[in-house]
């Protein structure tokens, strides 16, 4: 395997899968704040990085002038074969790879599934599995909180919405992370994963056209868009979409907070003395460690300051660094337990704001109020042990706990 040369300067030359910045991203988001607004890199296919507040806000909504149509950090190589499977399986993952005038109708399909009436019908679910996946380990005094706990949690509440099998978890974590985690620098892997998530809900989708049950999918197709029923193709990269943005992203996030109460013993325990401060908790953890990275790609020349795109250039849209912006967050580099004023954007911004949101946060908050109820003291066995994923979406992956 050809070694990767580090990087020597962020500001032309940056590189998101070095394991430096994936451990700790904010000393690079510093210095380009500093020095360079929007760094570029030839790496991963080229792409230029945006860090600011202001810029993320602003380039959101450049629509359609930057398009989603790949919203990925590193696009796949371009082949005939790949192109073939694409055509195959509908190259796009709607509504978050939809742009004017395709995006609206496909979001309207999603956000009834989200409400907070609809998240209230899940709640109970997400609770039991809370108790019942603590109840697993916590007689053993130690456990990894994000494979034994975290993971669970996002992966078996979404199949749980979808209504596909609870027991196949730990596969449909395996093909996310297959997907979100290597097939990013792995094409091959990229497309042997997307090729099993999209077979898995073609056999489903197929099977509930033949006979509909009272489910998601058969609701989604029953629907109609223009007087015109949707096609098996967009619910089966819909039914895609909401595996592979409902487990990595919000395991990252629970992840990440355990991670921060076991390095932080204070806020530990002022977060078990004072379990009214978990909701502006959650919205400060969601802040400091925002896991969500996206894409866009340029449809036109752009000008921005003395930077130019041009059409088919990538955009890096950093909300993780926007989060930390000095500009727009007082003592942006700490976590502020209660802090009052906090408009982040880990959730994005602008036509794409997450969908999910309401549910990531259900399961946040569940998560960790549960855990805090029940195990209030606990430790990393081995702080170097901790691994973590980067990318498209950072979190912990491994984080060993004795308690
Ligand atoms: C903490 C957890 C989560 C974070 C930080 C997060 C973050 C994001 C971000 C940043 C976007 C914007 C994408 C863009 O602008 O291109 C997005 C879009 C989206 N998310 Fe989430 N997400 C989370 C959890 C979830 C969950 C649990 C679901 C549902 C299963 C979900 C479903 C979606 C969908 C469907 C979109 C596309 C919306 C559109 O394009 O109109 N997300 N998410």
């Amino acid at each position: 395997m050809t070694k990767i040369p580090p990087v020597t300067d962020w500001a032309t030359d940056y590189d998101f899968f070095d394991p430096d910045y994936i451990k700790d991203p904010a000393p690079v988001w510093k210095e380009l704040r500093g020095k360079c607004p929007i760094a570029h890199t030839e790496r991963w296919g080229g792409s230029w990085m945006p860090t600011s507040y202001e810029n993320m806000q602003a380039f959101v909504r450049m629509v359609p002038e930057l398009s989603s149509r790949n919203v990925m950090l590193v696009s796949p190589p371009k082949s005939d074969e790949f192109d073939a499977e694409l055509a195959e399986y509908g190259s796009s993952a709607p509504p978050i790879t939809s742009d004017p005038p395709e995006h609206i109708p496909m979001r309207r399909l999603i956000l009834p599934l989200f409400t907070p009436k609809a998240v209230a019908d899940y709640r109970p679910f997400t609770e039991q599995l809370c108790h019942d996946l603590i109840d697993g380990f916590i007689d053993q005094g130690s456990c990894d909180a994000a494979l034994d706990y975290a993971v669970h949690i996002p992966a078996k509440t979404i199949a749980y919405i979808i209504g596909v099998d609870g027991n196949r978890t730990d596969e449909f974590v395996g093909w996310v992370r297959g997907l979100v985690e290597q097939g990013m620098q792995d094409p091959v892997k990229l497309k042997h994963y997307r090729h099993i998530i999209r077979d898995f809900f073609a056999e489903l989708v197929d099977a509930r056209k033949a006979n509909p049950k009272d489910d998601l999918i058969s609701n989604l197709l029953s629907q109609e868009i223009n007087g015109q029923p949707i096609a098996r193709k967009a619910v089966i990269a819909m039914c895609d979409l909401l595996l592979v943005a409902g487990i990595d992203t919000t395991w990252s996030s629970i992840g990440s907070a355990l991670w921060h109460f076991a390095m932080n013993p204070d806020d530990r325990l002022r977060m078990a003395a004072e379990p009214d401060l978990f909701p502006t908790a959650i919205e400060e953890l969601l802040r400091f460690y925002s896991p969500v990275t996206m894409a866009r790609v340029a449809t036109e020349e752009i000008e921005v300051g003395d930077v130019s795109f041009k059409p088919g250039d990538k955009v890096v849209l950093n909300f993780p660094a926007a989060n930390r912006d000095p500009a727009v967050f007082e003592d942006a580099d700490k976590v502020v337990l209660d802090r009052q004023r906090n408009r982040h954007i880990a959730f994005g911004i602008g036509p794409h704001r997450c969908a999910g949101s309401n549910l990531a946060r259900m399961e946040m908050e569940l998560a960790l109020r549960i855990w805090f109820e029940r195990i209030p003291e606990f430790k990393l066995t081995d702080p170097d042990a901790v691994t973590w994923a980067g990318g498209q979406v950072r979190g912990p992956r491994h984080l060993p706990f004795r308690f």
